[in-house]
């Protein structure tokens, strides 16, 4: 029985920061963000936006194509956690109408949560494929002020519906994983900004790419002219580049630049645009590929590579199910990005210190266009209209 994605749409706040406005302001030359690690623009959620609101943006067009009372389970990703005990999902499902009849759990470990979600929700349909599953990845990523970090920001939500028969792509069994515990990049419970070692990262990153892989193919036998797109984790769109030159050199492929770039480029795109979504990164990158890459994905074999720092990476691959094209929600997401209000700098830092989330008591101003708005604080209770 096949297994997979059935539907995926994508959600990103209504504000961005271009990265010349970002340079401009800390005197340095934008080619470095452009060329250097190859970002343009970084999403950037107002006070009023969270992890929930961006899940509920990404979830409700799916739940528009199905009887939403039949989703059994909501697997929710994330490293902004909002509270330490509740599971995000649970707003969810009182904004968007879920059944009671369904189970709710976050899923942490840094960026890698999403690809976790994905894996468990495909064996739990593959034990009774009665299941529906929505699988959702939602981060903020924030880093320090002049931190190395601070220009690789961004948000964004990936909902998608994990069913027996997937209109998308279907996830093959095997698949190569990695663990080993660095200190490469976490956040302690008293901060709201990640802490990084950012040169660090990047090496653990790719060692790990080598790693998992390794056994990847041991697990599958599968090797790399076997896989036609590849879309990787992306905090920002250099550190895939450079993932899939060290996949090339290790597997000793004899590759044109441009051929290369075909197989991974077109799922950069909305990254690009958008920046670091932690665990929806891949994903926002799988969507990327679907809506802009030029020739037909029909049976084409895409692999996913998901890199959490900390760390935890996994290799696998999915099988794109013919006529997927007719199920995508391309429109949506590219209005959604090209509709989204570019900030200036000083409204920039405003919505970075504005708030002082650890009140029991706050009133939000609107900045979130909504549909759905976290709007404040009462009794130590989240809000959301
Ligand atoms: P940095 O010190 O700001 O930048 O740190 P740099 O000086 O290393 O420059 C970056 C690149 O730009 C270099 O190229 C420069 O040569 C080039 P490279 O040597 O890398 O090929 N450059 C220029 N190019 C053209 N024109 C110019 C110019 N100037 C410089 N004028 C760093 C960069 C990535 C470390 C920083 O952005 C950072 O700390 N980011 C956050 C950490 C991160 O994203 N790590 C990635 C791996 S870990 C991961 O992916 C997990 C994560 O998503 C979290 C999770 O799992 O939850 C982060």
């Amino acid at each position: 029985m096949k297994v997979g994605i059935d539907l995926i749409h994508f959600a990103t706040s209504d504000y961005f920061l271009g990265m010349d406005t970002f340079a401009r302001e800390k005197g340095i030359d934008v080619n470095k963000f452009y060329i250097g690690i190859g970002q343009e623009k970084m999403s950037i959620a107002p006070p009023d936006e969270d992890i929930v609101t961006l899940a509920a943006k990404a979830v409700e067009p799916i739940l528009q194509q199905i009887d939403r009372q039949e989703v059994t389970a909501v697997l929710f990703a994330t490293e902004t956690g909002i509270d330490q005990s509740k599971s995000a999902g649970v707003y969810l499902h009182k904004l968007l109408n879920l059944s009671s009849r369904c189970r709710m759990v976050e899923l942490k470990h840094a960026c890698y949560a999403g690809a976790a979600g994905l894996q468990m929700a495909t064996a739990m349909v593959k034990a009774n494929p009665q299941e529906k599953i929505l699988v959702i990845a939602a981060d903020i990523a924030k880093y320090d002020q002049n931190s190395s970090g601070e220009a690789t920001q961004g948000c964004g939500a990936v909902g998608m519906l994990i069913t027996a028969n997937p209109r998308i792509i279907e996830i093959e069994p095997g698949s190569g994983y990695f663990t080993d515990d660095v200190m490469d990049f976490w956040r302690p419970n008293h901060r709201t900004t990640a802490l990084v070692d950012g040169k660090y990262s990047t090496k653990v990153y790719l060692n790990s790419l080598k790693q998992a892989w390794e056994h990847f193919t041991e697990q599958t036998g599968r090797v790399f002219d076997d896989i036609d797109y590849f879309c990787y984790h992306i905090p920002f769109t250099k550190m895939a580049e450079k993932a899939h030159h060290t996949l090339i050199r290790k597997v000793g492929a004899k590759l044109e630049k441009a051929q290369a770039d075909a197989k991974t480029l077109p799922g950069q795109i909305y990254n690009r645009i958008v920046g670091n979504s932690y665990s929806a990164s891949l994903f926002v990158g799988f969507i990327s590929l679907l809506d802009n890459v030029k020739d037909r994905l029909d049976n084409k074999r895409v692999s996913f590579f998901s890199y959490g720092s900390g760390c935890v990476a996994e290799f696998f691959t999915g099988i794109v199910q013919p006529g997927y094209d007719k199920v995508l929600m391309s429109d949506s997401h590219r209005k959604q990005i090209e509709e989204r209000e570019e900030l200036d700098y000083q409204t920039y830092l405003e919505f970075y210190y504005q708030t002082d989330f650890s009140q029991s008591n706050l009133t939000l101003p609107q900045h979130n266009k909504g549909p759905y708005r976290f709007c404040g604080i009462e009794d130590d209770k989240r809000i959301y209209c």
